[in-house]
Order: structure tokens, then sequence, then C-alpha cells
């Protein structure tokens, strides 16, 4: 009897120890659930061996893991900062609850946990007024330099953010240098080459400025969009040997004043030409940039490797924008994976997948199509009973899918380091 009970024991244990499905996180089309918490059924989903595919199979495959992530985050501009300040000045629990949502990392805190946020130096197309911290013309030596010139709750906001999470990564950018730098404003144009040196000091200042208010800069860009100048708002084309003597001027600038460990990062602008200004960039002055940047507007993600191809280790910014997930278009489903490590390194990984299905039929009449998907990991398939009471009656059918509603679902489980 004894090495039967042994092996009863240990298979109990073994069920216990393995992957498990616990939360999950759902947005749908229908807005009944928005980014919603709820226990899966069963609670919790466990990994057993596979069973018959379902018409989507999301394998999630952990023996290659690609580029490291450093954060999820959004631009803190001058109007989104003035919408957080006016709820805190109404309604101070709210505010500091989506700071909370938002911000948290904090194991468990049901929160988005945003680690990364872009901020712009000076107004941006998304400010009440059009101000850069020095508009006193002819300034060379920004002795007017004031960084109070910037709308106070931009600081405060900053800093109640940080008061959630210290680990925090602000990235700060121009979206134009000071309009007496230009042709005498901030909206469009080019950099009088002549200023070049003062621009790498408005920098520098630009740094000081937030350190003063309590602010760390994790990196700086030299400018927003530099192919992008619309007389509308502020913006300014910069051309690529512009950019690397400022980035030259500023890195030396820095390193001498404290900010050896700030990144600076170039280009900032989109896919399409990233065989040319970022790689150009590079040649000219890559000692001084630590990567660049890419926004997704033009051309498509699989054009970037123009870039990586000859600078893997330049590239891992993609700040400012929403869909760099280029999967094919043609299935419903999208699917990232993502591996966290832990607080100990001997606490196990966590995996989790995030998977869109924008199956909305919408070539015919709004139509949205659910996707029942099975997964698998590491050879093994999360178990998902076709109903519940099936389990009452101790049938054990296993249909093994997961019903994906059009919108889009977190899951996520924890596993021994591969
Ligand atoms: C973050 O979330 C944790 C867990 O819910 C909570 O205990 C903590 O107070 C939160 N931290 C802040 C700064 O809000």
């Amino acid at each position: 009897m004894r090495p039967v009970s042994t092996l009863v024991l240990l298979g109990l244990l073994k069920a216990v120890a393995s992957q498990q499905i616990s939360d999950i996180w759902q947005t749908t089309w229908d807005r009944k659930m928005l980014f919603t918490y709820f226990q899966p059924t069963p609670d919790p989903i466990n990994f057993v061996s596979p069973g018959a595919i379902g018409s989507a199979d999301i394998v999630v495959d952990d023996s290659s893991v690609y580029q490291t992530i450093l954060g999820f985050g959004a631009s803190l501009t001058d109007s989104s900062a003035q919408l957080f300040h006016n709820l805190k000045s109404q309604n101070s629990n709210n505010y500091w609850e989506l700071l909370d949502y938002l911000f948290n990392i904090t194991d468990a805190a049901d929160s988005a946990g945003f680690s990364y946020i872009r901020v712009p130096l000076g107004a941006s197309d998304f400010s009440a007024n059009t101000y850069s911290y020095d508009d006193t013309s002819g300034d060379v030596n920004l002795n007017a330099f004031n960084i109070g010139a910037a709308p106070s709750y931009v600081f405060s906001t900053l800093s109640d953010i940080l008061s959630i999470n210290q680990g925090l990564r602000v990235h700060v950018v121009p979206w134009s240098p000071p309009g007496w730098m230009k042709s005498g404003t901030m909206d469009g144009g080019s950099l009088n080459t002549a200023y070049i040196s003062v621009m790498a000091n408005y920098l520098l200042k630009s740094l000081q400025g937030f350190q003063s208010k309590g602010i760390p800069i994790y990196a700086i860009s030299i400018q927003n969009e530099p192919e992008n100048s619309n007389p509308t708002y502020p913006t300014c084309s910069m051309p690529v040997s512009t950019e690397a003597q400022i980035g030259l001027k500023l890195r030396t600038l820095m390193n001498s004043n404290g900010f050896q460990n700030t990144k600076i990062i170039g280009y900032e602008h989109n896919w399409v030409d990233a065989a040319n200004y970022p790689v150009q960039l590079m040649q000219q002055a890559g000692s001084a940039f630590d990567g660049v940047s890419f926004h997704c507007y033009q051309g498509s993600v699989s054009e970037q490797a123009e870039f990586t191809s000859q600078y893997p280790n330049k590239v891992w910014w993609m700040p400012s924008d929403y869909d760099f997930v280029d999967a094919p278009s043609s299935w419903a489903l999208q699917v990232g994976a993502y591996v966290t490590g832990r607080v100990l390194s001997t606490d196990w990984e966590r995996y989790s997948i995030v998977v869109l299905n924008w199956d909305d039929s919408a070539s015919t009449t709004w139509n949205p199509q659910p996707v029942e998907a099975t997964i698998e990991f590491r050879g093994m398939q999360a178990s998902i009973p076709e109903a519940t009471h099936l389990l009452l009656l101790d049938l054990v059918m296993f249909q093994a899918t997961y019903t994906f509603p059009v919108g889009v679902t977190t899951l996520w489980w924890y596993a021994p380091a591969n």
C-alpha cells in the first residue's frame, strides 16, 4: 500500500506546482468589460497533457526570447497634466485612485503598471500656450532661462506619479527650440545653425530645471519628429548633421554636469525613413546617442530592420505610438507573449499573453466573432472545461479551448525560469 499512496501524494504535489492561470483581464467590444479583472472558470485553469487544438492554437514558446521591454507608458503633455490637475482639485480621491490604477507597479495591485513617460520640453501641439523655457530673443547665454515657464501642474503631476512609482522613467523631448533660434516662431521652420551650441546648452538647462523640480530624467531626445515642419504648431525640421552636432555637444555637457547616466535618444520619427536618417545619425555621432526611437505613422515595423540590422543595440525605443504589433492582418487574433522577472531570482517568472481579437466581420454587417483557441506552453495545454456543471457530474470532458471575445484579453501564469 505504501508505494501507492506515495505516488498519489506526488501526483497531488505535481498538480499544485505546475502552471495555472488564475487571473484574467478583459476589455470587450460592447464595453461590458473595460480592463475588467475576473477569475476564470474553473479557478485556476491548469495546464495538462494536450488534447485537440481549437480553431486557433496559441503556442507560447519560450525557448527563444526576443527584445527586453523597458516599460510601457504614455506621453504626459501639458494638456494631459492639466486634466490630471483639474481632477485633483475637483476630486482628489478619484485622482489618486486613477494614478494608482495607471502607475502602481506592486504585484497584484490591479493596475496598468505604467513605468515610462514621455514629456515635451516646452510647448507641444497639446499645450494651452506656445512657450519655450527662454523666450527672450537673442539671449544666447540663456540668462532668462526659466523652467517655471511650463505650467506648474506638469511638475506637480509628475511628482505625484513618482510618489506612486519611484521607478518611473521620464523621457523628455522638445517639439521645437525657442522661436528666436529659428525664424521667430516655434511653429515650423528649422534651427539657425548658428545656435547649435546654444541649443545644446538649452537642453542641459532643461535637464537641470527638471532636476530642480525633483524629477529625475532617464532619457532626453534632441528633437521630436525632425522631418516634420508644420506652421500650425510647435515643430522643427532638423537635418541629420544638426542633430548630430547638438548630440555630441550635449553628451559632453551632460557628462561634465552629473548627467552621465541620462541617455540621449535620436531620430524620434517614422519607420519609413529607417534606412536613412537614423543610420546617418549613427555614422555622424554614434558615440553620443544611446539609441534611436521610431514612430509608426508612416512605413511599417519591418522597415525598422534597415536600421537594426546595422545597429542592433541602438534601438529599443518606440515611445510615441500605438500599434507596434505588425502581425498578419488576415487573421482574427494578434497575440503578444511576455515573460517578466519577479522580486527574487528564485521566484517563478511570470508569463503572460495579451490577445487582441479584432474579427468584426465588418465587410458585411457588424458581426463580432469570438474565437475558440487552445493555449499551449512547454508541451502542456491550458484545460478549460466545456461547462462547469460537467465537473459536478464528474465527467471529465475537456473542450480545452478558451473563447476570446472581440476585444483584448490578458492571461498570465507563473513558471520556473527556462
Ligand atoms: C500599490 O498597490 C498596493 C497593492 O494594492 C497597495 O498596497 C499600495 O498602497 C499601492 N501603493 C501606492 C503608492 O498607492
